[in-house]
């Protein structure tokens, strides 16, 4: 074919053609929308890995479909489409509807047992879902050029990772490899899903213009609402405003990085500027170390989970008795585990006990209760004793909230002396993690877990028949290694008035309550001693800033023991 020649063409007429040539090239004859321009951005990725996420309602499940539909004459092409569950696959409007109302009459044929179109050219569309993690086993012996997961942050990372291994390329043909999925924020994967595509500094006025964004060599296109002009906006957007504040963030602005509020620890801060995460080096600051001092004494929690649910694991450490902040709960580490026997979980808790020098230290350890087998494993095989702590639904909480809470506000915060008042609970981390965390160097599902926590009212009633509110049943893991910690370890702690905590500050022997008790010289003598040590005392609090709370402890905490 001899070259088009579009010189004599007016710079309109060239744009027109190119388009025209464009849509020829990369949609296919059975859809039948005109991609937008975001679409169109989508449709032409090179990358084998591309998402298109954001807004609800910017047409990306329809992108998904043009996508999927665009090699449909190529014989032998083979593609797939998922959802989590049958259900959403199925229902009116949701992908497989979709894809009967564009192909119905197309000379496609259906095939309601396999779930599959099979195209004139000998193509093959097929749906599914992935209900369980092992349901991507039914997948095991096929092959694909062309995968897509749709709400991709309701899926677990693996079920993905897993169906790349089913990409295969097509023989003699050159039909791209494609991994392509879209997504609203929010869901249970979403912080997986942001990991892996959407850059750390990326905010959703950057979705502006039309361009896809490289993570890795991943793609991803932010979907606006703004972008879908089929979509009747009006309407809309007033059914989002009944949302509340951050579900609208996110279906409205595609905004990823919002994440919900919870409404249990309402006092819990993160970040630079938030009172209960502090730095290694901040915390190097007070106690001079960038390490749990090593005469502190500590605790671990651990909620049992397998898989899709990881197995928490939670290390408490309290700031002894004649440090500053005495009685105050530091957590160092943690540890989360993902289809990990018992014996491999309790390798690694050893192994991070062992180098952090704590392992003669742990004073108390507790574990869900219905982890009855893993716990027996532990101590007869790797030398860990837990005890097994029966929950209730809110044990623990009470606790937490206590002492996360910010108190002191007429001082400065201990570590960041910008900040008015201080919790007694601090989460340590790295200095490169204290914004966005990545994994448990930056205990990052912990610190989620923190801020989203909330009560949900229970939707089976109870043996009463009443309906209850209870913490939400999901994402919760080491909210509940926490409270079995804080259930049974965490000393109760009150704060002191100004002048009482001043007194605990004196040696014994010259408190108030001593002296009184004295007569005669050996008072008078006390009162010499008393006046020596509270003007020493003095001078010293002019040049720090202790705490004025100090650990009232149980009588013993340790003798609740199960
Ligand atoms: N290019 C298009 N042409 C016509 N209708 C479209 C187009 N893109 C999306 N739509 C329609 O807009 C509505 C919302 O799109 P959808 O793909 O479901 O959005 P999302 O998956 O982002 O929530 C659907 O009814 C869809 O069919
Ligand atoms: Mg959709």
């Amino acid at each position: 074919m001899s070259k088009l020649d579009l010189s004599r063409l007016t710079e309109t007429e060239q744009i027109e053609l190119l388009n025209l040539l464009e849509i020829e090239v990369k949609t296919s004859r059975y859809c039948p929308h005109e991609p937008t321009d975001r679409q169109r951005l989508f449709l032409d990725l090179p990358h084998t890995e591309a998402f298109y996420g954001g807004a609800a309602g910017g047409g990306k499940s329809d992108a998904l479909l043009m996508a999927a539909l665009q090699y449909a004459d190529v014989p032998g092409y083979s593609a797939l489409i998922l959802r989590r569950t049958f259900a959403d696959l199925s229902k009116p409007g949701a992908l497989m509807d979709r894809a009967h109302e564009w192909l119905r009459g197309s000379g496609a044929r259906w095939n309601e047992q396999k779930k599959q179109w099979r195209f004139p050219s000998g193509a093959v569309l097929a749906f599914g879902y992935l209900d369980n993690e092992t349901d991507v086993y039914q997948f095991q012996s096929a092959e694909y050029q062309f995968c897509a997961f749709d709400e991709l942050t309701q899926f677990t990372e693996r079920q993905y990772t897993y169906l790349f291994s089913r990409l295969r390329r097509l023989s003699g043909s050159d039909v791209p490899l494609r991994m392509r999925s879209a997504s609203n924020p929010g869901g249970i994967g979403a912080a997986w899903v942001q990991e892996r595509f959407i850059p750390d500094d990326w905010t959703p006025d950057q979705g502006r213009k039309v361009r896809a964004i490289d993570k890795a060599g991943r793609a991803f296109v932010p979907a606006k609402l703004q972008d879908n002009p089929h979509l009747d906006r009006q309407s809309y957007e007033t059914s989002l405003a009944e949302l509340d504040e951050v579900t609208r963030a996110q279906l409205l602005e595609g905004d990823w990085q919002i994440r919900p509020r919870g409404n249990i620890y309402k006092a819990w801060s993160d970040g630079p500027n938030g009172h209960h995460v502090i730095t290694l080096s901040q915390f190097e600051k007070v106690f001079g170390q960038q390490a749990i001092p090593s005469h502190w004494f500590g605790a671990c929690g651990q909620d049992w989970g397998f898989d899709p649910d990881p197995c928490a694991t939670i290390w408490n450490f309290v700031a002894s008795a004649n440090s500053p902040l005495p009685g105050a709960i530091f957590t160092p580490r943690i540890l989360t585990c993902r289809a990990e026997i018992p014996d491999a979980v309790a390798d690694k808790i050893n192994a991070i006990e062992a180098e952090e020098g704590w392992a003669s230290r742990i004073q108390y350890r507790v574990m869900s209760h219905e982890a009855s087998s893993q716990c027996e494993t532990y101590r007869v095989k790797c030398g860990l004793s837990f005890q097994k702590w029966k929950p209730d639904q809110i044990g623990g909480i009470a606790q937490m909230q206590h002492i996360l809470r910010i108190t002191d506000l007429d001082q400065p915060h201990p570590f960041k002396p910008w900040l008015d008042g201080r919790p007694n609970y601090y989460v340590v981390v790295p200095d490169d993690q204290i914004v966005n965390p990545k994994g448990d160097e930056g205990l990052a599902l912990l610190r989620e877990e923190f801020a989203a926590y909330k009560y949900v009212e229970q939707r089976v009633t109870d043996m009463r028949g009443a309906n209850r509110i209870v913490p939400f049943d999901f994402f919760n893991h080491f909210m509940d290694a926490q409270r079995g910690i804080a259930a049974r370890w965490f000393a109760e702690v009150r704060p002191l008035s100004a002048d009482e905590s001043f007194e605990q500050s004196l040696p014994a022997g010259v408190r108030r309550e001593t002296v009184t008790k004295l007569e005669g010289d050996q008072r008078d003598f006390a009162e010499l001693a008393r006046q020596r040590e509270v003007d020493k005392r003095k001078k010293e609090n002019r040049e720090n800033t202790w705490s004025n709370v100090i650990v009232e402890a149980n009588d013993n905490p340790w003798s609740l023991i199960e």
